[in-house]
């Protein structure tokens, strides 16, 4: 890491700033979940091959709720198969030692971040959990977690009468549906923290950004609203893209490699 990069870190600890951290599918790559545009993301219905953007969809969910459910089922296992690694032990560390001027938005729906040790209160998983479910009909906000009996798939692994049965709203008994944003709906604060993510970036000290294309929408907002209140922004990530773009642009650093061992490298550094 440049000696620039480590002095602007360890002054942003000094002056007892906020940190606020943004990850993307790069950060859970190191423990084998495949980064989200990849081939492992199509998926076959019927004779048709359908990738993550139409598949990820509320009409998609609508018109053949058994290949969704059956396609976030595979991707369940996926996710459960993996462990969190040395990128979210890091970000455990940085909550320790931020403590509540610590946040993390993060686009994963995997679940890892948590399961690491990160705290519920200050992780906005902003597009939502692949662990759990809500009503399709939006009977309540509730989110429930999967029903025990309710297993991850093998690929092309069929979901059961029974377990179809029990993917049902609790409340009102109606089909329940992946809690995880689609492409075809609009982020909003009670299910995906859209508030209180750009309330975050507007008063952060520093944005570390982690593993992310930067296709998405939220997100480039956080950066934006964090680079404009002059917050610190450093870009975790092998290739050069958007975000990197953004934090040299406005003063920051782009470190370019994988999330394990930079970060690792900057707790060191936090830890002074
Ligand atoms: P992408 O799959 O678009 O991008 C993954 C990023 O991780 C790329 O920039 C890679 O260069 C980087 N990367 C790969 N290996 C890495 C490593 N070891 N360490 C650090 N970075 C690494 O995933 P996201 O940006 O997370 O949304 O995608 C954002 C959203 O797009 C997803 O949450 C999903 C999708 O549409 C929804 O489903 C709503």
């Amino acid at each position: 890491m440049k000696s620039e990069c480590e002095e602007a870190i360890r002054n942003v600890v000094e002056r007892q700033g906020r940190l606020v951290v943004l990850t993307g599918a790069g950060i859970s790559a190191e423990s084998g979940i495949p980064t989200f545009r990849g081939p492992e993301g199509y998926w076959t219905v019927g004779a048709r091959e359908y990738r993550p953007e139409e598949m990820a969809t509320f009409a998609m969910f609508s018109s053949e709720p058994r290949e969704v459910w059956q396609w976030y089922l595979y991707r369940l296992g996926v996710c459960m198969k993996a462990e969190p690694n040395a990128g979210h032990e890091a970000v455990v560390e940085m909550e320790r030692i931020f403590g509540d001027r610590f946040l993390l938005i993060t686009q994963n729906v995997d679940g890892l971040h948590l399961r690491a040790g990160n705290s519920p209160d200050r992780t906005f998983q902003i597009h939502g959990n692949i662990s759990w479910m809500r009503c399709s009909v939006d009977c309540t906000g509730e989110v429930f977690a999967l029903p025990d009996m309710v297993r991850p798939k093998a690929k092309d692994e069929l979901l059961t009468g029974a377990e179809e049965s029990a993917l049902t709203c609790p409340r009102c008994g109606s089909r329940s549906r992946p809690h995880v944003l689609w492409f075809d709906e609009c982020y909003d604060e009670a299910h995906y923290r859209f508030n209180s993510s750009l309330e975050a970036a507007v008063n952060a000290d520093m944005l570390l950004i982690v593993g992310t294309s930067g296709a998405t929408n939220l997100p480039m907002q956080v950066g934006s609203a964090a680079a404009q209140r002059g917050a610190l922004l450093i870009d975790v990530n092998p290739e050069p893209n958007p975000f990197s773009a953004m934090a040299e642009r406005s003063g920051g650093f782009f470190c370019q490699g994988g999330a394990g061992a930079i970060l690792s490298e900057m707790v060191a550094i936090l830890r002074g």
